[in-house]
């Protein structure tokens, strides 16, 4: 390891600038009331809803829950329980007195005095359709009122009155209970009483901070420690907190399920770990609290940059999940219990049931519950609500060329000509915040940039693109119009005394455009026109950073809580919420500064750090500042297989590590990585040594660019991958016990994933000096090295040789897939490119495949501008055939059939293929038109005999059909 490498792996998280769950307040309180239930035999949790308060009306049930109070009073917390066609169901709980806005605020506060209830606003975007066929069943238990809704009416909410909580089945089986351990706790408001200094006992002294309250409730109620309700410190700011103690806390327990995950963004398993201590596990719940989380830490439940607070279980053959529609600063703990069925059983026909508890600051209980049966059952319910991923421009999936920074137009020219020079493909080049003047965003330095325009002229003429970044922190400066026209227009974040909050970031003193405000979204959007931010044209696309948002003097990097956004709702309310309205605002800014009609009017592409559920829509994400470390790549695999699983799917790592310089071969092994990750961008901090691909000398460029021309050759099954996931929330790159939800072995593998439905099974090094790599082959199947066929069989683990020029890479068996094999300067110049289909046999001798195209970067395949072909290949015909998967009809449809005409097949490859075929020379040829078969024409068929361990393999040169088209081939 070289000298810096070291320095690499010696820096650590400053975990003092971050709270642990003890030292923030309503964390902490909340694990203390699970510790006093779990631990007394007579806990009665004081939550009951009220029978005659229940009402069921089209779907949605609602009634009154009655909190009994240490002090005996009653608070009254409204209860509705929706169910949806969909499936979902849906429990929220509000405090009606906050409701009401009956509550008086503290220190003269402006903040709104409801519980915040506009997180839907942001997230949600459909599947909140009621179901008519929810209803009320008749053979509900005493105490009980259940409601038969979902699928076939398969599923049933039990809601248990007294104390409240609900048990969700499937088939009449228990899969998700609510409140069954009874750590429901909404911190309802109430005065702050002034009570005198407690006098002091014998033997007070030696009792630590907290002890007193939960010692003098040992026999009778137990007093409430009031230490963190009102006020709370934190590295030197107070939050004011002038609504006292709100938390909203519910445990949710998976009775049967041994895995979970979810919950992104954290550095850890994709299986989620047990975090109330013990050997290997953590001692922290898992944080959600997006924050700039510097030289953050691998294997940890610290939060990081995004929050997804949705979580699924799986046990053998079966998912479900929850989402916790929550935008406050979150906890989540778990931990895991194991039941035997019979004591003398010896552990056959145990279970381990998985407990969680979910904790938030803030905010209503809203929590949505999913019960599968698949895995994509419950992906895909959670993203009808919050909407799938924006189909991307097809640049934004091929390779994207940053660093922290490319210094001068002429430096971007430069890069754009080696990358040519040594003919290594790449589509985007990005710009970090040094090419504005002094940090002013929507500026160019006039010294080092000053010709914009004829440098994104340059990159267009091989169709590439510029990304420029745009943070939300906006300079406080003398003649900077737009800082001028946010303060005039007061479209700021504000104070707790509602005037303009100023705080500290790249550009020093600075401001916060509040994208929660329709107005201050407005104005972002008009910023972005090409008038407006001159420099930019069509081939300019946004990189929108910091929008934890990052504060380098505020409280955990980030804002105050007690801040205040459009309409006074407090930043505690909505933090988790804030990076996406940034994005969202840009994107609508993207989507203004083109005509509709024109036809440049093409789909906007935004970079976001900071996320939350819903994010998806809007564009891709990274995973912020990681290292160039070997458990940095490692780590990035599993983090970006949580974001798949988690509805975000558009998600990458910085490869070759933000911080430090890496050595060539871990560079070149993260570039093999980084070939596999949706989002793919090379990216280094500003003090590391140049790194373009180029640079690497040989073999490591030539080895690099092999991997580039990997992913490019693939673009049209990644494309398809991403179609699929626009339209079903799918994971682009999957798990394990995403596609093998039977195989238990398989459900905590998280170094190895499938590219979309193609059997494609990728499994990069990540280990310094490994030259094999063991994979793990979960079904009864054949599977082929992609490169050169080496046939493997499955189940079990199989090791492939690796040594630095090799990707452990393998094609299952049963699948088509499209790919596109001639070397171009960029993806937009594959336009009319031929097509290679490479027909996989397995055990079944039967493949498919599908191929979804259209013209990559406008909106019109909204308009039936695409195709979409599903290839098949049947072994009782001996025939493959190209037919129309989803006809497209539609205005463009088509004009752009007509422009794909001379878009060929030129080779169609059959791996495995059958001896039969050996010598046979020839295959038949017919083609569609006009629902009419053509004569079958003959055409040559290369055969390649198998040698040893690998697969025999036929060619079928040059069929001459159209992609577009439908025709059919008849083998020997
Ligand atoms: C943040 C980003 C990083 C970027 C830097 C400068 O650290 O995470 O990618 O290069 O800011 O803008």
């Amino acid at each position: 390891m070289d000298e810096l490498l070291a320095a690499v792996s010696r820096m650590m998280v400053k975990h003092e600038n971050f709270k642990t769950c003890a030292q923030s307040g309503f964390c902490n309180r909340n694990r203390a009331y699970a510790d006093n239930a779990l631990s007394t035999s007579k806990w009665a949790a004081p939550y009951s809803l009220d029978p005659a308060s229940v009402r069921f009306d089209k779907g949605v049930l609602t009634g009154t829950i009655s909190k009994k109070t240490t002090t005996n009073e009653i608070v009254r917390l409204p209860l509705t329980v929706a169910f949806y066609e969909s499936g979902t169901a849906r429990v929220t709980l509000d405090e009606e007195k906050r409701q009401k806005g009956d509550i008086e605020l503290r220190h003269a506060s402006k903040a709104k005095k409801q519980r915040y209830n506009e997180a839907e606003q942001w997230a949600i975007v459909g599947g909140t359709t009621i179901s008519t066929g929810a209803a009320t069943s008749k053979d509900a238990e005493k105490g009980t009122t259940k409601i038969v809704y979902g699928p076939a009416s398969k599923f049933e909410a039990v809601i248990r009155h007294v104390p409240f909580g609900v048990e969700f089945k499937r088939d009449g089986e228990t899969q998700i209970k609510l409140n069954d351990r009874g750590l429901l706790n909404m911190e309802h408001w109430r005065p702050k009483v002034d009570k005198p200094a407690p006098e002091k006992k014998e033997g007070d002294d030696e009792k630590k901070e907290g002890e007193e309250a939960m010692a003098a409730g040992s026999d009778k109620e137990m007093a409430e420690d009031e230490s963190t309700w009102w006020d709370e410190s934190f590295g030197g700011n107070t939050d004011s907190k002038p609504r006292g103690p709100e938390s909203v806390a519910l445990d949710i327990e998976f009775p049967g399920y041994e895995h979970v995950y979810g919950v992104a963004e954290h550095a850890g398993p994709l299986s989620l770990k047990e975090t109330r201590g013990g050997d290997g596990k953590y001692s922290e719940p898992y944080r959600l609290y997006n924050s700039d989380v510097f030289e953050y830490e691998m294997d940890s439940p610290m939060t990081l940059y995004g929050a997804i607070p949705f979580m699924q279980a799986h046990k053998k053959d079966s998912t479900v999940g929850v989402f916790w529609l929550n935008a406050a600063e979150t906890w989540v703990d778990i931990t895991k219990a194991t039941t035997s069925a019979n004591p003398l059983s010896f552990g056959i026909g145990s279970s381990v049931t998985t407990q969680t508890h979910w904790i938030s600051e803030a905010g209503l209980l809203d929590v949505f519950i999913f019960l599968g049966p698949k895995p994509q059952d419950v992906i895909g319910a959670y993203t009808e609500l919050t909407g799938y991923t924006q189909l991307p421009q097809q640049f934004a999936i091929a390779y994207h060329q940053c660093r922290w920074n490319y210094v001068t137009d002429e430096d971007v020219r430069d890069v754009d000509r080696k990358f040519d020079k040594y003919k290594i493909p790449y589509d985007v080049i990005w710009l970090d915040i040094e090419y504005t003047e002094g940090k002013k965003y929507f500026t160019w330095d006039p010294m080092t940039f000053p010709d914009p325009l004829g440098m994104n002229k340059q990159l267009d003429e091989h169709e590439r693109k510029l990304v420029a970044i745009i943070d939300p922190h906006i300079k406080n400066e003398g003649n900077y119009p737009i800082v001028e026209e946010l303060k005039s227009k007061d479209l700021a974040v504000h104070n707790k005394d509602d005037t303009i909050y100023e705080g500290w970031c790249w550009p020093g003193s600075s401001y916060w455009i509040d994208c929660f405000s329709p107005k201050g979204r407005e104005w972002w959007k008009g910023l972005f026109r090409y008038d407006k931010f001159k420099g930019t044209m069509k081939n300019v696309f946004i990189w929108n950073d910091m929008n934890e948002p990052s504060v380098f003097n505020g409280p955990e990097t980030t804002m105050p809580k007690d801040n205040l956004h459009h309409d006074h709702w407090e930043h505690r309310d909505l933090h988790n919420i804030n990076g996406m309205t940034l994005v969202n605002a840009t994107y609508d800014a993207l989507l203004a500064r083109d005509k509709v009609e024109d036809k440049h009017h093409v789909r906007p592409f935004v970079l976001t750090r900071s996320f939350y559920s819903g994010s998806q829509r809007l564009g891709a994400m990274w995973t912020g500042d990681n290292q160039a470390a070997w458990p940095h790549l490692e780590a990035s695999i599993p983090m970006l297989l949580s974001m798949g699983v988690s509805g975000f799917p558009f998600a990458g790592a910085d490869v070759g590590g933000f911080f430090g310089n890496p050595s060539k071969e871990l560079l070149t092994r993260w570039y093999q990585a980084g070939a596999f990750y949706p989002f793919f961008r090379g990216h280094a901090h500003i003090d590391t040594r140049r790194r373009e691909p180029y640079l690497a000398g040989e073999p490591y460029t030539e080895i690099i660019t092999q991997a580039l021309r990997l992913r490019y050759a693939l673009l049209p099954a990644w494309y398809t991958a991403f179609h699929e996931a626009s339209v079903s929330g799918a994971p682009i790159i999957r798990p394990n016990y995403y596609v093998h939800p039977g195989d238990e072995k398989g459900f905590g593998i998280d170094d190895q994933f499938y590219l979309g439905s193609y059997g494609l099974l990728a499994k990069p090094v990540t280990k310094e000096g490994q030259e094999g790599q063991d994979i793990y082959l979960a079904d009864k199947e054949k599977y082929y090295d992609y490169f050169d066929f080496w046939t493997y069989e499955g189940p079990g683990t199989v090791n492939v040789a690796a040594p630095l020029d090799t990707i452990p890479f393998l094609m299952q068996g049963g699948h088509i897939i499209p790919r596109r094999d001639r070397p171009r300067r960029s993806s937009g110049l594959m336009r009319y490119d031929p097509f290679t289909l490479v027909v996989v046999l397995g055990n079944s001798g039967d493949a498919e495949g599908t191929l979804y195209l259209d013209d990559g970067e406008s909106f019109d395949f909204q308009d039936g501008g695409y195709l979409h072909r599903r290839f098949s290949y049947a072994s009782s015909t001996s025939t493959l055939m190209s037919e129309d998967l989803a006809a497209s009809t539609g205005k463009k449809t088509k004009e752009y059939l007509k422009q794909m005409e001379k878009v060929r097949v030129e080779k169609v490859i059959i791996v495995g293929a059958p001896a039969a075929w050996k010598g046979k020379g020839e295959v038949e040829l017919s083609e569609e038109q006009g629902g009419k078969s053509s004569a079958a024409r003959k055409v040559a068929l290369d055969w390649h005999d198998k040698e040893e361990g690998k697969a025999a393999w036929a060619v079928v040169r040059d069929p001459g059909v159209q992609i577009g088209s439908g025709w059919k081939i008849a083998f020997p």
